[in-house]
């Protein structure tokens, strides 16, 4: 199999090509280097030249406050160019990974949500995310659709970063303690992609390492695996205004992973410990 990773310099890109050279399996990764998902023409034509068996799409407009402010490059990258994979996808026969998010919901209520729960997006960029799933689904049959949340990883800044970096300085913090979702490990998300790209077992899933903190505990729980000795404040969203209202809600239910024969991700402690070790 010849599997193409765009967004490879970003956190999730560069896992899921470090996971597909492990496995011995046929890849390459691009960036905005080999092509600019701005530019419709030149990432179709990159794809069709590359003839790739599977697509997995990593690349996005990922700047979520930014994103209320630049909405129309936002819409160009992540609805647009992920509509000219799409078809590129569909000309060759390749199958697409999606890598999608949880802002595409509401948020409301405290129940994970299933797969099936209509996106309702509250801030621009999971509007985008979630035009970006329709073009997709109104383009391709052979495609996976993984919704993922709150990432960290290796290549690239994440809250975990911030936090470290504004542990060293300050002996308190104050932190959200009303989102509540799932910390996710691109090493362990890369491993699942993987797993999925091989199969035929098309659909949207749900992918985040197990369990639901908020960003509050989150926090804490980096100082005190780091032996920070810093003092974590809950406040409020309302405390803390932000250009994007995110979703307090932001739990994901894994439950089709399962059924589908997926293993469910570790849990998020874990993999933050693991991640710390890394780093
Ligand atoms: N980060 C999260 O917490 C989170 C949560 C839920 C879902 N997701 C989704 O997960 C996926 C991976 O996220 P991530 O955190 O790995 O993202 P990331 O680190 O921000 O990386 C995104 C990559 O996309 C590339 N890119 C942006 N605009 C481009 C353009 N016009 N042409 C070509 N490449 C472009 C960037 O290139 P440059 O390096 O050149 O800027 C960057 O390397 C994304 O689809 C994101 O929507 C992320």
């Amino acid at each position: 199999m010849k599997v193409l990773v765009t967004g490879v310099n970003g956190q999730l890109g560069h896992d899921v090509l470090e996971r597909l050279k492990a496995q011995q399996i046929e890849c390459l990764g691009v960036g905005r280097l080999e092509f600019d998902l701005t530019n419709e023409k030149e990432t179709e034509e990159f794809i069709l030249g590359y003839h790739p068996q599977a697509v997995i799409h990593c690349a996005a407009y990922t700047a979520v406050d930014q994103a209320e402010i630049e909405k129309e490059l936002c819409t160009t990258v992540n609805v647009i160019g992920t509509g000219a994979i799409a078809r590129a996808c569909r000309k060759i026969d390749a199958k697409l990974i999606y890598i999608s998010t949880d802002y595409v919901f509401n948020g409301r209520g405290e129940v994970p949500f299933e797969t099936d729960v209509q996106p309702l997006p509250i801030n621009y960029y999971g509007k985008t995310k979630f035009e970006g799933e329709l073009e997709v689904k109104k383009v391709m049959e052979k495609y996976f659709i993984i919704r993922t949340s709150w990432v960290f990883g290796c290549n690239g800044n994440n809250f975990v970063k911030t936090m470290l970096r504004l542990g060293k300085d300050k002996k308190e913090l104050s932190v959200v303690s009303d989102q509540v979702g799932s910390p996710t490990y691109t090493w362990d998300l890369a491993k699942l992609i993987v797993e999925m790209v091989v199969t035929e077992k098309y659909g949207i899933y749900h992918g985040t390492n197990e369990g639901y903190c908020s960003w509050y505990e989150f926090a804490c729980e980096i100082f005190r695996q780091t032996k920070l000795d810093v003092k974590v404040i809950p406040i409020k969203s309302e405390d803390y205004p932000t250009k994007a209202v995110r979703p307090k809600n932001s739990r994901l239910s894994k439950d089709k992973l399962e059924a589908e024969g997926f293993n469910r991700l570790p849990a998020w402690q874990d993999a933050l410990r693991r991640y710390l070790l890394e780093i």
